[in-house]
């Protein structure tokens, strides 16, 4: 893959956009919100609150005046695509549920991939005020410091994270299975409820893996990044090459990749 798109062009953008988009939920954060359920059946539990429907206005409209050819995947609006080898991915709050209840773990999110590749990636905790950052082939920063992942080589010595899909309760692909096979291997499983900041704690070595079997594009795309070129590993559920669009994902620090991908598949023969 070639690109004209350097980290200068890119990073400065990303690191005001998320902090502008930062300060903006934080003035929703505890506060009055308006929420509603983005699926009528019995049991839904997917909302949205009027946080991420801001947060996401003011995500597009910046891209859009910045960058007006490129194309872009957002979770709440529907897009055109006019088929630029630009395509910017946007979680504009990951971690509704956490947010709706003020429980304080959300991010906002943005990946940005240039004919079909990941090239650059942002996370950032508006709470904690951390920017997890990455641009290909340039390493992974956190707060501008550089960042490994951790070093842990057994699961008995590991802490991993996890979350489970909005329809689980109508669809049997909902994580169970997989959660209660690992819970009894491992020193510590956490489930965050934010997608990007789990996978930013593994690139950043406070979790040694991560797994989740539907995520979206836009929850997965710059944490990928991050641990990538944190130096980790990032799969499918079966050890295979993975994308922004499978959807499954295992993400871990390289060591326990492989024995982690045997637990979650039913354990050793
Ligand atoms: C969700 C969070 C959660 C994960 C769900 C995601 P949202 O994103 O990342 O941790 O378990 O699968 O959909 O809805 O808060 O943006
Ligand atoms: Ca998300
Ligand atoms: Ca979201």
């Amino acid at each position: 893959m070639t690109t004209d798109i350097k980290p200068g062009d890119v990073l400065p953008f990303l690191n005001h956009l998320l902090e502008t988009a930062g300060q903006l939920l934080m003035r929703y954060f505890r506060g009055e919100l308006r929420i509603t359920l983005k699926d009528d059946r019995e049991g839904a539990i997917d909302i949205v609150t009027d946080a991420d429907r801001a947060s996401e206005d003011l995500i597009l409209e910046t891209i859009r005046r910045e960058f007006p050819d490129h194309d872009i995947l957002t979770e709440e609006t529907l897009t055109e695509k006019s088929g630029s080898r630009y395509l910017w991915l946007v979680d504009p709050l990951d971690g509704t549920v956490n947010f709706a209840h003020g429980y304080p773990v959300f991010a906002i999110s943005i990946g940005l991939m240039v004919d079909g590749s990941l090239v650059a990636g942002m996370v950032h905790d508006p709470l904690r005020q951390e920017t997890f950052s990455a641009f290909r082939n340039g390493g992974a920063f956190v707060n501008g410091s550089p960042m490994q992942v951790s070093k842990a080589d057994r699961l008995e010595k590991s802490v991993v994270a996890t979350g489970f899909p909005y329809d689980r309760a109508f669809c049997p692909e909902n994580n169970v299975a997989e959660f209660s096979r690992v819970v009894t291997k491992v020193q510590g499983i956490r489930r965050g409820g934010s997608a990007a900041t789990d996978l930013a704690y593994v690139a950043s070595g406070r979790l040694d893996g991560f797994w989740e079997l539907k995520l979206k594009p836009w929850d997965m795309a710059a944490g990928m990044l991050l641990v990538e070129e944190a130096c980790g590993r990032v799969t499918d559920l079966t050890g295979q090459p993975t994308d922004v669009y499978t959807r499954s994902i295992v993400a871990t620090n390289g060591s326990i990749h492989d024995v982690l991908i045997t637990e979650l598949c039913g354990g050793a023969e």
